[in-house]
């Protein structure tokens, strides 16, 4: 080969790696990750992209080359000269993929299996609070102690989040707050059908499905607020089915779980409570309602600070109207809205049903 063509080759190659380099530095592709398990997603990204852009500017680099070389003149109608295969090119073309393929596969295997990894001097505690939680497949478990991970609770659900801190007296938000540097481990069930936990700046997914319990370790790194998505087509109100993290100091986050745990919780921390407000927020009707007294703004099913007029048009009291649309939503569809609510909340306890309709009745009071 010239040296002439050998410096060719060179600068097309660095003009095509420089244009595709360009392409994807430029352009944000992908949030600023927020935890340590998003850096080293991250660190695989940019290793696979590093490797197409130089796959890239070699091939775009010799089909360039060889167009403007070796391309027919007008006139000429010959056959090209005949070839037969050229071992050493075969090999290399064999062997050069089939490391870089390997490599891949290593950098990746590395960085999923850290990004399952809890602290280590919890291990031992934290593989035992995993099988004490997948008991009855409910999450029960207490996790007090800094050393362990922060456990918490991530119940999915036509169309919303809860998010529950068995460490803090199971205080329940409808938002997710986590603590800068702490490792958390989510547990996530859903009471209904599949759902998927993202937080793009996480950086990972975990489904949520029924009868399984699930886990996804976060360890955050920055503080901020940053979007929950449902990223798993779960039903009518798929595309609404979010929430927010929020990444504070340990110093905040411990203060709120603590007002959280024992203000929402007054029969310290027992399940059951029943408060129509914490009920609403719990089961996640604030995910899909508008109901001014619970500052909720949901709008896959009616509005319900206009219940009496529904209740007319379905033509039965009040009250009756508000438990039979919760234990029965489909029986009456309010016009204008999809038949949409699960008919899960039936199960609900008698005096959680009470406490709503009573709730909902009362105008929130
Ligand atoms: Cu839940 Cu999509």
């Amino acid at each position: 080969m010239r040296r002439g063509s050998i410096v060719q080759l060179v600068v097309l190659g660095m003009l095509f790696g420089a244009g595709a380099a360009a392409v994807a530095l430029l352009i944000p592709w992908l949030p600023d990750p927020a935890s340590e398990q998003a850096d080293r997603i991250d660190f695989v990204f940019w290793f696979v992209t590093a490797i197409c852009i130089a796959i890239f500017a070699l091939v775009a680099a010799v089909i360039v080359y060889s167009i403007l070389h070796f391309r027919a003149r007008p006139d000429d109608d010959e056959d090209g000269p005949p070839t037969h295969g050229n071992t050493g090119l075969e090999i290399v073309w064999t062997a050069v993929p089939a490391a870089l393929v390997t490599a891949i596969s290593i950098v990746s295997a590395v960085v999923l299996a850290k990004n399952e990894h809890l602290p280590t001097a919890a291990t031992a505690s934290a593989a035992r609070a995993a099988q004490a939680s997948t008991v009855n497949g409910l999450c029960k478990t207490k996790s007090a102690d800094p050393l362990k991970p922060l456990v918490v609770c991530v119940m999915a659900q036509q169309f919303s989040w809860l998010f529950k801190y068995p460490g803090y007296g199971n205080a329940t938000s409808a938002t997710l707050r986590l603590p800068i540097h702490r490792t958390v481990q989510l547990q996530l069930q859903s009471t209904d059908v599949i759902h998927s936990f993202w937080v793009p700046e996480f950086g990972q997914k975990q489904d949520a499905v029924p009868g399984l319990l699930t886990k996804l370790v976060i360890t955050p790194t920055r503080n901020g607020i940053f979007p929950v998505i449902c990223t798993e087509l779960c039903g009518l109100g798929h595309a609404v089915m979010r929430s927010q993290a929020q990444v504070t100091s340990e110093a905040d986050f411990v203060k709120w779980a603590k007002s959280r745990g024992s203000t929402a919780n007054p029969g310290n921390g027992a399940p059951g409570g029943t408060s129509g407000a914490k009920l609403f927020v719990d089961n996640g009707c604030n995910g899909c309602h508008t109901f001014k007294p619970a500052s909720s703004t949901g709008t896959i099913g009616p509005d319900l600070d206009n219940l009496s007029e529904a209740a007319r048009r379905a033509n039965q009291p009040l009250d009756t109207f508000i438990r039979e649309s919760i234990v029965d939503p489909g029986k009456y569809v309010e016009p204008g809205y999809p038949n949409a609510m699960p008919g899960t909340f039936a199960t609900l306890p008698p005096e959680q049903i009470d406490a709503l309709v009573k709730y909902l009745s009362g105008g929130g009071k």
